[in-house]
């Protein structure tokens, strides 16, 4: 069945009174592909009601980034969510999220939005923690599911909830794969043949650090995954081991998961992965 669509927050405020509780929200930016599927898969199971907003937030996008380009493919992102049985779509305008004269209160990430993804992207997080707390605000959800795709937002988001009291309980969902390893993202359509061939040196350098780390040291495992990426030709951002709680800097495996981050440019694609190696057996 075609679930229920808001094109604006008023429609948004009447058709949420009649949703039956516990609400799941599955914010997303919408070219959905099985990535966001399964996260609304994820939110079915924990709740009554399943709402998945889709809405490409400018904030989060730099100078210069490609948020004129990004896909939009609103009726194949309807279809799929009739598919997986999504209660209530909304798809606002930037109006809705961002109503003329806001004097421009916005999230501040702290230490954690610059490290990482948000050193590269500076005012990157602000812009995703801003419109995901106005989601909240707007939806007034028990749950939300983010991927671990992208870690550092899924961190980062546990943070805000925790720090400023917003009362949603926050989930994490695996991330989801092609065949060959490429993790799914709405980027992923920037890939031409051989680019998106040589996408899939990012997950296979991580799982070849994963094994390296385990074998012998973290140093080593990174050493490898660098090897790998060079020899695909692929100009490595950063490639870096941190805890995956604060994001701190890690340079050996203990008896805590080591998050290993990467991003790199691929062709026209910017693209990021991240693998968490698990602790060493003692
Ligand atoms: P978007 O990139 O559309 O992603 C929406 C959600 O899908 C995020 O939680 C993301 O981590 C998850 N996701 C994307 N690819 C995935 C994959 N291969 N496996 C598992 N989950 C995956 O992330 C955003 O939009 C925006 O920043 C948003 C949170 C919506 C705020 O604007």
């Amino acid at each position: 069945m075609t679930p229920a669509v808001a094109e604006s927050a008023a429609e948004l405020h009447r058709l949420r009174a009649e949703l039956p509780g516990p609400v799941a929200l599955v914010p997303t930016m919408g070219a959905l592909h099985e990535g966001h599927r399964t996260l609304v898969r994820a939110a079915r199971e924990r709740a009554g009601s399943v709402v998945v907003s889709v809405f490409v937030n400018p904030t989060q996008f730099g100078p210069g980034e490609d948020y004129d380009r990004y896909p939009r493919t609103w009726d194949a992102d309807l279809a799929a969510l009739a598919e997986e049985g999504a209660d209530l779509v909304f798809h606002p305008g930037v109006e809705d999220v961002y109503p003329p004269g806001s004097l421009g209160v916005t999230v501040d990430p702290g230490p954690l939005g610059s490290v990482l993804e948000g050193a590269v992207r500076p005012g990157h997080f602000a812009g995703v923690l801003t419109v995901v707390s106005k989601l909240f605000g707007l939806v007034r959800p028990d749950v939300a599911v983010f991927g671990e795709k992208d870690y550092q937002q899924l961190a980062l988001i546990r943070r805000m909830v925790a720090d400023l009291c917003l009362g949603v309980d926050v989930i994490g969902s695996p991330t989801v794969r092609e065949d060959d390893g490429l993790a799914m993202s709405s980027r992923n359509k920037y890939l031409g043949g051989a680019d998106r061939d040589r996408a899939t040196a990012l997950s296979r350098a991580l799982r070849i650090a994963e094994i390296r780390a385990r074998e012998t040291s973290l140093a080593e495992g990174i050493e490898a995954a660098r090897a790998e990426l060079s020899e695909a030709g692929i100009e490595v951002e950063y490639l870096e081991a941190r805890d995956p709680d604060d994001l701190s800097p890690v340079d050996r495996l203990g008896e805590r998961r080591v998050l290993l981050a990467v991003a790199a440019q691929v062709g026209p694609a910017r693209l990021i992965d991240n693998v968490l190696i698990a602790p060493r057996r003692t």
